[in-house]
């Protein structure tokens, strides 16, 4: 038997503006912290080994965040806090439940536009 690939991957936000810039950011000093806690949470749940946390840059959805990205399933979860981490791993990450209630708004998150519609839609 082979090494098992992770059974998710969790991208976590990790972009902080520059003081005075206008646009959110997901990380901020009241919310630096959360990469760690999600790292933690799932080294202390045994679960580290099939569940690979990743920092990332923006995602795009700075407005919601801060935010993580599920994958796979590309689930968006918003507005994060420790709590709320903790929550998505128990019931979505083991339980295998959405948590819909801290999934980021439908109309910041519509279906995806696969590149080769896309292509089509610039005339190309
Ligand atoms: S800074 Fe996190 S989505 Fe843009």
């Amino acid at each position: 038997m082979g090494v098992p690939q992770p059974a998710f991957y969790i991208f976590k936000c990790e972009q902080s503006s520059p003081p005075g810039m206008p646009k959110p950011s997901c990380l901020n000093p009241q919310t630096q912290d959360l990469f760690q806690h999600l790292s933690q949470t799932l080294m202390e749940k045994g679960i580290i080994g099939t569940v690979q946390p990743i920092r990332t840059a923006c995602l795009n959805r700075c407005i919601a965040g801060p935010v993580m990205l599920v994958e796979p399933g590309h689930v968006m979860y918003a507005g994060l806090t420790k709590e709320k981490i903790t929550e998505i791993i128990d019931r979505h990450i083991i339980g295998g439940e959405v948590v819909k209630e801290y999934v980021i708004l439908k109309e910041l998150w519509d279906a995806p536009i696969t590149p080769a519609a896309m292509i089509k839609q610039m005339g190309r």
